[in-house]
């Protein structure tokens, strides 16, 4: 199978070609470093994608350049953009209109161009933050949509048009991602700083009170879901969750966190953030039904899994990467 995998050089994109090479697919990796949160990060893992086996790096801005060669594909897992509630707000609102909006209209668009026979299945990564927070209940993917910050909104954006070029003749699928962790995890998530900052002996940043709960996603969980939506036949336009099915408190997390770094860390709170979500909370009964998926890695596992992963990056001068 030939895949295209936008997002290549980010969290979970990288994994992603790392899980299709690894399969011995044909792989056409896309992204645009520069247009990251962390362009340095980026770099380095683009430079590591690109030397995988079966792989072939090819570097366009999906918000401007030509986009034939991209959608020449049997499938297009279409992970690239702008993510983060955080820097969404101000400036942000429009790189997240840029990189997220417009550049999966003009995918989405190059796609539809081609002959009926010749178009790609497309696997479209939205998030959790479409809900707003979870109630009493797991969100489910018939749940009104409540989005609280540009990024939120701009992926309800996304969201639409990929409905609309289901409508058009493409096969398309969302995945509403849940809080993804796991090596390799952005720098401005959660546990990527909680980590980096007790290993430095520094008090963990934590927005808010840290009673905020989240479905935490282990990232080999969500690359499995991912590719299973890839290779099923799903009706058009469909979105699925992928999440765990359990929520956890941030504070909770954190206590497995530095438990399993073996340190007492302070924490040093900070203001809450404007549309984070209080509570994100996964049910899982379509991914299961539809992909047969289900999230199984466990959240302290899980954690010292991205622990080592810090730690062993750490061990490594920088430019011999990051892997
Ligand atoms: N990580 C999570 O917990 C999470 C949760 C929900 C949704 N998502 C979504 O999943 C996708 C991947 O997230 P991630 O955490 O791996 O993010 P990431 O920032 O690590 O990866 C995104 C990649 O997209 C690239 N990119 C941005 N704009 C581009 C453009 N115009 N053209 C080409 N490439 C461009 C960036 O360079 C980056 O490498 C995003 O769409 C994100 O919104 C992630």
């Amino acid at each position: 199978m030939r895949v295209v995998v936008t997002g290549a050089a980010g969290f979970i994109g990288s994994h992603v070609v790392d899980a299709l090479s690894g399969a011995g697919h044909e792989v056409l990796a896309v992204d645009a470093p520069g247009r990251s949160l962390a362009p340095d990060v980026a770099r380095r893992t683009w430079a590591e994608v690109a030397a995988r086996p079966g792989v072939v790096a090819a570097e366009a801005d999906l918000a401007v350049d030509e986009l034939n060669a991209v959608v020449a594909a049997d499938v297009v897992v279409h992970l690239a953009g702008r993510p983060g509630v955080r820097d969404s707000w101000g400036a942000g609102e429009a790189i997240a209109e840029r990189d997220n909006v417009r550049a999966t209209r003009r995918l989405l668009a190059a796609c539809l161009e081609r002959p009926a026979g010749q178009r790609p299945k497309v696997v479209v990564a939205s998030s959790s933050s479409v809900y707003g927070s979870a109630g009493r209940r797991p969100n489910r993917e018939d749940d009104r949509l409540s989005p609280a910050s540009p990024y939120a909104a701009s992926k309800v954006e996304v969201e639409r048009l990929t409905g609309l070029a289901a409508g058009g003749g493409l096969r398309t699928v969302l995945l509403r991602y849940f809080s993804v962790y796991g090596p390799r995890q952005r720098p401005d998530m959660a546990f990527h700083r909680f980590v980096e900052a007790a290993l430095d002996g520094r008090p963990l940043p934590v927005f808010g009170d840290g009673r905020n709960s989240r479905s935490f996603t282990h990232v080999r969980d969500v690359v499995a879901a991912t590719l299973a939506a890839a290779a099923e036949d799903l009706p058009p336009g469909i979105a699925v969750n992928i999440g765990h099915s359990e929520h956890v408190a941030v504070r909770d997390a954190i206590a497995m966190l530095t438990d399993a770094l073996g340190v007492q860390a302070e924490i040093q709170r900070e203001t809450p953030v404007a549309g984070d979500a209080a509570r994100t909370w996964a049910d899982t009964g379509r991914a299961r039904d539809m992909l047969g998926w289900t999230a199984t890695a466990d959240l302290a596992e899980g954690l010292a899994d991205q622990i080592a992963w810090h730690r062993g990056r750490r061990a490594v001068p920088e430019e011999v990467g990051v892997g």
